[in-house]
């Protein structure tokens, strides 16, 4: 849209939290809920965007970096106050612009495209967006007129009782005149409950001054939540939840219990994909079509091909290709990258490591620093020896390579193509292509020895 602007007030301390972590900061569905705000803003497609900052404002800008610009608020004296600080950036410019509280992080794109044609088709100087709700406790009240019109908006702790009683609230986010708005925010006072500077005073001051005022009333509640303290952020988590499951489901992925099953808000699954109950897909993680992910799996910025079973297992930032099938109880840990046709067995902990195609390490293994060539087999109970107590280093098995069971890889080694290493070996040095290494104690048998210990 043309000559749009953004504003998203994300300074507040936000008490009512009692956290240590930043209100605005706080994740929902793994991601902060100012970031889903300013992702929702940047698809509505507006031409700047300004965050406003300040209790933690260098971690907001760390989390934001260049999706936002950013104006300081260095003491919260209440919503108009943060919105003035814009000023210097928005002040002088002519359009539209769209305030959101940084605390409401459920408030579709869609609904605030609608908002902004709302305004626009009114030629309103200020549109706010509102909602019906059936406990209105602790948002602002809309009141309206005789005559239906917008007249004021009233904080719940400004409320008279009978104000209390009004169930259309202010959900923090409007439309502006760019012009009106910073013109109006120099007439609002901080005469009232909380000693503050309230934004929604500036619909009363444009009314006064006979411009047009409008209200958009969005149907669905539960998008205009305000996260100001944890009960409210798990209803938060709840409701975003099932929002991110309807779409996937809707988009032909299979989730057997969407209570139980938790995906963040920019993950993408192929079709055909099953979720399975306890599976959380965290961050930005992609998994393929035709997946089978869980029972109780967690992935985690991680890649998993077409076709690939995840059962049970913990995938960490790693990449995963098709067809290959983990767990159950497997831990692929950071920067590990599996082939495809591979098999990873229970109790198998991956990390640092790349296992080209149709390798298959099955059972009780600890791969960590390693290559491991395409189709090698690597026996049960088999430990790469990466740590020596100061450095890691490295193992590397070359392709068609066979590791017998319950072998100690010794690294720094390397392990040459279609080599055979005897199982119970410790292997310290090199084993070229092609090679037997056995390396352990042989068997002796001591033969009619054991009556003879008169054990009995
Ligand atoms: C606000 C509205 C209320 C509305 C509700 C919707 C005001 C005065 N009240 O109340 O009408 O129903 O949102 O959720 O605006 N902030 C700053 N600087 C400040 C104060 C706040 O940046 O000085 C930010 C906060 O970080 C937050 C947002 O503004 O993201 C809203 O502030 P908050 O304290 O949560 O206001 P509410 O009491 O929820
Ligand atoms: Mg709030």
């Amino acid at each position: 849209m043309s000559n749009t602007y953004a504003v998203i007030l994300a300074a507040g301390q936000g008490t009512r939290m009692k956290s240590k972590l930043y209100k605005v900061l706080h994740p929902v569905c793994g991601k902060p809920m100012v970031e889903h705000v300013v992702n929702h803003v940047q698809s509505v497609g507006v031409n700047r965007i300004v965050t406003i900052v300040g209790h933690g404002a260098e971690m907001v800008r760390e989390h934001l970096g260049d999706n936002s610009e950013y104006a300081l608020q260095e003491e919260q004296l209440g919503t108009a106050h943060a919105v003035e600080q814009a000023k210097s950036i928005l002040g002088d410019l002519q359009g539209t612009t769209i305030v959101v509280c940084g605390d409401t992080p459920l408030i579709r794109p869609e609904t605030m495209a609608a908002l902004l044609i709302y305004h626009q088709d009114n030629k309103a100087k200020a549109t706010i967006l509102t909602a019906v709700a059936e406990d209105p406790t602790g948002y602002g009240r809309v009141l309206r007129d005789a005559s239906g019109q917008v007249s004021q908006i009233v904080e719940q702790k400004d409320a008279t009782e009978e104000q209390k009683l009004v169930t259309e609230i202010n959900t923090g986010t409007y439309c502006f005149d760019n012009a009106a708005l910073f013109e109006a925010l120099s007439k609002v006072d901080n005469n009232n409950a909380q000693g503050e500077y309230y934004l929604p005073d500036v619909i009363e001051i444009l009314q006064k001054q006979n411009e047009i005022v409008t209200a958009y009333v969005t149907p669905d509640f539960t998008e205009t939540l305000g996260v100001n303290d944890r009960f409210a952020l798990s209803q938060a988590e709840l409701l975003m939840r099932a929002r991110i499951n309807e779409r996937h489901m809707r988009n032909g992925v299979t989730i057997i219990d969407p209570a139980s099953t938790y995906i963040s808000a920019d993950a993408t699954i192929g079709s055909d994909t099953i979720l399975q109950p306890g599976t959380m897909i965290e961050g930005q993680s992609a998994i393929g079509e035709d997946c089978i992910i869980g029972p109780n799996s967690q992935i985690v910025n991680s890649t998993i091909g077409d076709g690939t079973k995840v059962h049970s297992s913990v995938v960490l930032d790693s990449a995963v290709a098709e067809h290959t099938a983990i767990g159950p109880f497997a831990h692929i840990r950071p920067d590990s990258t599996i082939g495809s046709h591979v098999k990873i067995g229970n109790f198998v902990e991956v990390k640092k490591s790349k296992l080209e195609d149709d390798v298959k390490v099955s059972h009780l293994s600890y791969i960590g620093d390693a290559e491991i060539g395409e189709n090698a087999n690597i026996g049960c109970g088999t430990i790469t020896v990466n740590y020596d107590g100061k450095n890691k280093h490295k193992t590397v098995v070359g392709k068609n390579s066979f590791i017998g069971c319950n072998s100690n890889l010794v690294a720094p080694v390397e392990i040459g193509e279609g080599a055979f290493i005897a199982a119970g070996s410790t292997i310290t040095n090199e084993v070229p292509d092609d090679a037997l290494a056995i390396a352990r104690a042989r068997q002796e048998n001591k033969l009619n020895y054991v009556s003879k210990l008169n054990l009995k």
